[in-house]
């Protein structure tokens, strides 16, 4: 049983191939190693799992069809799941044209190759919560509005999953959709809040907080995700969409609290004015996927933050 993993270098994705390893399944990695950020990281990410039986990288680009086509064709995947993305949302203010090709026209790329796969794979991609746009009430539900996207980034994941729905519609492929909530832990990705504060809190520098330190996050250890997105590939039939995150927004104030705490360091603040595309907070209902995936987020910020620090000081290559 073959999965594709595109963006399988990355943060979440190589923790998802090694749970697929795990698991006994072959996998075959897709990333161009972009870079947003370097590729070193990236190819550390992915050591370990190149390094066992069963699993092999093919570098390439998703905007490029004919190469995704190619590959499906000859892979015959019995499942693939598609994280490949450009993932910040404040670049995407200043690249909006990178990131619909990137995210958007990727996206159509890998359906259209599966929905001409037969017998049809089970396709699994990753949305997020930044579809929900900035709002003050919460939890945020599947069944919610989502058309009021406030960055690029956000835009081009809600356009995924309107693709999803007119490939599903079209070709009948079974597809899940995973909305991601500020996933962190070991791997983090650098550019993400958790990485940059903790360079600075290490190094005694201030931390630049955006606000007041009042905006929420539903912090999800990637662990945890991982586990609903192997789930989701598992019950992967018909059209789904779920939201995976912790379903406790946790105050910027209090995460970087809880981080200096785990760094055993105090955090030094220095406040800066709020960022366009910014949303005041996310916090995911979960009850659709506990119910049909059996998802349970069980790891606390104080336990992912520990296992983000062991990961954060020990040796990299
Ligand atoms: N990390 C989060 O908190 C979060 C939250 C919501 C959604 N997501 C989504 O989850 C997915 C994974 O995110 P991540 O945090 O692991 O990001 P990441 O940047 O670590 O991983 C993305 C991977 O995609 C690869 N990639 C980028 N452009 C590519 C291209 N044109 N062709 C092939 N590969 C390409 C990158 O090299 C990278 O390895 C993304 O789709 C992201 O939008 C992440």
């Amino acid at each position: 049983m073959t999965t594709i993993v595109t963006g399988g270098a990355g943060f979440i994705g190589s923790h998802l191939v090694d749970r697929l390893l795990d698991d006994g399944r072959e996998v075959v990695v897709v990333d161009d190693f972009d870079a947003y950020y370097p590729r070193a990281v990236k190819e550390a990410n992915l050591a370990a799992a190149l390094a066992r039986p069963g699993c092999r990288l093919v570098e390439l680009d998703v905007r490029d069809a004919a190469g995704v086509g190619a590959l499906v064709r000859e892979t015959r995947p019995e499942a693939i799941v598609h994280l490949a993305a450009r993932a910040g949302v404040r670049p995407s203010i200043a690249a909006p044209a990178l990131y619909t090709e990137v995210n958007v026209l990727g996206t159509v790329n890998w359906l259209e190759a599966a929905a001409r796969l037969d017998p049809l794979p089970r396709f699994v991609y990753a949305s997020s919560s930044s579809v929900y746009g900035d709002r003050d009430e919460g939890p945020f539900r599947e069944s919610d509005p989502v058309d009021r996207p406030v960055s690029p980034y956000a835009a081009s994941k809600r356009a995924c999953e309107l693709m999803a729905h007119a490939f599903h519609h079209l070709h009948g492929l079974p597809i899940t959709g995973l909305r991601f909530f500020t996933a962190y832990g070991p791997r983090n990705r650098p550019d993400l809040a958790v990485s940059l504060f903790a360079d600075r809190i290490e190094r005694g520098e201030p931390v630049v907080m955006f606000g007041d330190g009042g905006t929420r996050r539903d912090y999800t250890y990637v662990g945890d995700i991982v586990d609903g997105v192997a789930r989701a590939i598992d019950r992967c039939e018909g059209l789904k969409l779920y939201n995976l995150g912790n379903s406790r927004p946790v105050e910027l104030r209090e995460m970087i609290e809880t981080l200096a705490a785990a760094l055993g360091k105090p955090a030094l603040i220095r406040l800066a004015p709020e960022q366009p595309g910014d949303v005041r907070q996310t916090f995911a209902d979960v009850s659709l996927a506990a119910r049909e995936l059996g998802y349970a987020p069980s790891t606390s910020l104080r336990e992912g933050l520990d296992r983000f620090v062991a990961w954060y000081r020990s040796p990299r290559s």
